[in-house]
């Protein structure tokens, strides 16, 4: 089962990538969660993406490509994989396709901005794992503590409102042109392609999502 999550930042892709990683045993390979903990190790790809992800800019294309294509190679990909946050662009998609990686499903979550900036102002995050909470929505059983862990939770330093509104610019720009592009693949009996309403709460999101699959 090869899934791509797509969806504006906050529609809530991270937070179904756990349901669907964890019924059906695939890995999740979260761009954002790579490009963070690159940021967090120093590495050279680090440094590139941090001024960018600071500013709510996209990386380019090409780091982002080189890393999810290595990410796909490893052993645990072999039987299928769900893309959260890649692809981000069209010339992203098309290395995809030239690279003969094929798509099973891709599910869109339709959630819009002024959702979006509400739910971000209550985001927290687990660092270290990349489970994600809502202070309202989606709240810890124990404030500002990770369930699993006991660590505690973050806020994430893109999640300010003058940045998320800067991330949903490059949204409509970059990465909505690719609603049309998984469309005319469906088109042409390459993907299935399901949009589902991302405003819902959170467990009939994730119901809708295994009615899909199944
Ligand atoms: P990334 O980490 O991928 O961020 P994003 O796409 O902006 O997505 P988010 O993680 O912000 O949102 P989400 O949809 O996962 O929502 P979540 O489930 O957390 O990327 C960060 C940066 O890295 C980018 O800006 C870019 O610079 C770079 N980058 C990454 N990939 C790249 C690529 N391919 N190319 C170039 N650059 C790239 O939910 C949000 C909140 O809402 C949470 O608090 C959650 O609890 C709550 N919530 C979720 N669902 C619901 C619901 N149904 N009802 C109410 N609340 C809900």
């Amino acid at each position: 089962m090869r899934i791509i999550l797509l969806g504006a930042p906050g529609a809530g892709k991270g937070t179904q990538a756990q349901f669907i990683m964890q019924k059906y045993g695939i890995p999740q390979i979260s761009t954002g969660d790579m490009l963070r903990a690159a940021v967090k190790a120093q590495t050279s790809l680090g440094l590139q993406a941090k001024e960018l992800m600071d500013k709510g800019q996209l990386v380019t294309d090409d780091l982002v490509i080189a890393l999810v294509k290595e990410r796909i190679s490893q052993p645990d990909c072999k039987n299928g994989f769900l893309l959260d946050g890649f692809p981000r662009t069209v010339p992203q998609a098309d290395a995809m396709k030239a690279s003969g990686i094929k798509v099973d499903y891709v599910l869109e979550f339709d959630v819009p901005d002024e959702v979006i900036v509400d739910r971000m102002s209550g985001r927290r995050i687990h660092q270290t794992s990349g489970r994600v909470y809502h202070v309202k929505y989606n709240p810890p059983k124990n404030e500002g503590i990770d369930d699993i862990t006991g660590e505690p939770l973050t806020i994430r330093k893109d999640d300010h409102e003058d940045i998320v509104k800067k991330r949903l610019v490059e949204y409509h720009q970059l990465t909505k042109p690719l609603i049309n592009y998984y469309q005319n693949e469906k088109k042409a009996g390459n993907t299935e392609y399901f949009r589902i309403d991302g405003t819902q709460p959170v467990e009939k999101v994730t119901h809708e999502l295994e009615k899909i699959l199944g």
